[in-house]
């Protein structure tokens, strides 16, 4: 890596990544590195400066992850965030307490009030609103550092060493919640850093070309294309790294969207590359029959799905690396690092404890969604295609409440088709992240003609969102609503009332299960 480089220290944070993300979007290049990491390692690899994340521990806790104290004595500038600043300031010697006696945390948006003086906050008000969310503080700063912010229940919400080049913050700057929290984190990386911004999404793609090239060598790669945006933009990247070494599989397991198996044929099936299209729906269907638990079907279809691409493998012959779309809200949500788990994604935790493949390679791994949109970009695949919604690997089998039957799948496919249809005429498709449809299992009394029915009801979704680790809900217009609701019970049989689910994310995901 010849250009400037942040190392982000891992202490386990649900945001880590975020963190790493922003400080891309402002242009420099940055990996996350466990908080083991020694100081020697680090050293080594001379980046401009380190960000310490936040992490679900108290420092004072019995397994807390404590970082190697001779980090400081590097001379690298740092930023801790929230348990980056207690590890800050345990470490240096100052003192960090529970918030209040009876262990409750300081949680949400609070008005901070920031000392101009700061680096940090060069050019921003003196007042804002910041993202906290923490259990302990810091009581006692340790020796050469001073307070630069702070808030009504946050005596501490900044702290600088300025000699030192470290800096603290107790509030979450890479959360679109604090106003200003980019302009931060800039700010460290401009301001404090000696940033010069010389990293872009085209370095990502030449890196992990020559990475890709390099790992493969004279090896067969299969990819698992689902027709998403991560698969279609991997297998662009892939073709361009290793050509003809590459096949992709399309799985059809009969969880799709309607017709969306043959617009995949379509777009992939007729050009140079190699692309096998793959009926499986039956298997899966078998599979999942009588299984109603949400983390069960995602294990079960995960596992299909790696036992289908080793057949094909095999008919294929001699193929070493199965390549993989994962992109990383997949894998911190899945719980790997020392995050917490919240769904075991498809592609990641699905994964069985065998594959019969001599390597996985995920180069998406790292990337948020808009950043792989920003990568296709950059690889000239169409928009039509960079900006399709999402759609999980585990398919429409997670938008059915309940067990999974082929009768519910057709049900299920003809009242998202409405909706994508008329989310289409109204113009919203690029307004609204992701929307769909979910068959709830709940079944309640309507009317219809003269008749009483006793039927399914349709919850709609629609999400707004830049990443899809924290979504709103998408404020679609009632007129528009109400088009749907109506076409889905006139057209679609046994379905007789229609919800729009109005929660975020937290507290609600964006799929149902
Ligand atoms: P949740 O429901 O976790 O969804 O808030 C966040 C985003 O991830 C998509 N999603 C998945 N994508 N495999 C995938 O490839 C999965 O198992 C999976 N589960 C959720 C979801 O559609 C949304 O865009």
């Amino acid at each position: 890596m010849a250009g400037q480089l942040v190392l982000v220290i891992d202490f386990g944070g649900q945001y880590n990544q975020l963190i790493a993300r922003r400080v891309r979007e402002c242009g420099v290049y940055c990996e996350v590195v466990p908080y083991r990491i020694s100081a020697d390692e680090i050293a080594a690899r001379q980046p401009i400066g380190l960000i310490f994340t936040g992490g679900p521990n108290s420092i004072y806790g019995e397994n807390a992850p404590r970082p190697d104290p001779k980090i400081f004595e590097l001379g690298i500038p740092i930023l801790g965030i929230c348990y980056g600043i207690h590890a800050m300031a345990y470490t240096l010697g100052g003192k960090v307490v529970p918030v209040a006696a009876d262990g409750k945390r300081e949680y949400g948006k609070t008005t901070t009030h920031y000392d101009g003086n700061c680096k940090l906050f060069d050019g921003l008000p003196s007042v804002g609103i910041s993202w906290m969310s923490h259990g302990d503080s810091i009581a006692e700063l340790p020796e050469g550092f001073e307070i630069m912010a702070h808030s009504d229940g946050c005596p501490v919400a900044a702290m600088q060493n300025v000699q030192k080049k470290f800096y603290g913050l107790q509030f979450h700057p890479e959360v679109t919640h604090t106003e200003n929290g980019t302009q931060m984190i800039r700010n460290f990386l401009y301001n404090v850093c000696g940033a010069n911004g010389d990293w872009a999404m085209g370095d990502f793609l030449r890196i992990q070309e020559e990475e890709i090239r390099r790992r493969v060598g004279d090896g067969k790669v299969l990819l698992a294309l689902s027709g998403g945006v991560d698969s279609s933009v991997l297998a662009a990247l892939l073709e361009r790294a290793v050509g003809d070494k590459l096949t992709c599989v399309f799985v059809d397991h009969g969880l799709m969207r309607k017709d969306e198996g043959d617009e995949i044929e379509r777009i992939f099936g007729g050009g140079a590359m190699h692309f096998v299209r793959v009926d499986a729906e039956k298997r899966f269907l078998e599979k999942l029959a009588g299984v109603t638990e949400p983390e069960r079907k995602r294990k079960i279809i995960g596992e299909e799905f790696i036992r289908v691409f080793e057949e094909e493998a095999k008919k294929i012959g001699a193929v070493d690396f199965l390549a993989q779309g994962t992109i990383y809200p997949d894998v911190i949500e899945s719980g790997l690092g020392d995050a917490a788990v919240i769904k075991s994604h498809h592609n990641v935790g699905g994964l069985p404890d065998y594959v019969d493949f001599k390597e996985i390679i995920e180069p998406l791994r790292l990337l948020f969604k808009d950043e792989v949109r920003a990568l296709g970009g950059e690889l000239g695949l169409p928009d039509s295609l960079v900006w399709r919604q999402p759609f999980p690997g585990p398919g429409l089998a997670i938008r059915i409440i309940g067990e999974i039957t082929k009768d519910k799948l057709d049900l299920l496919r003809e009242a998202d088709a409405i909706m994508r249809e008329e989310i289409a005429n109204a113009g919203l498709m690029y307004s609204i992240n992701q929307y769909f449809a979910v068959l709830t299992n709940m079944r309640s009394v309507g009317v219809m003609g003269d008749g009483r029915t006793y039927d399914y009801a349709i919850a709609l979704r629609g999400v707004v969102t830049d990443d899809f680790m924290t979504v709103d809900w998408a404020r679609i217009p009632f007129d528009v609503l109400n088009k749907i609701s109506v076409r889905i019970v006139n057209e679609v049989p046994h379905v007789n009332r229609v919800l729009y689910d109005i929660t975020s994310k937290p507290p609600a995901t964006v799929e149902w299960e």
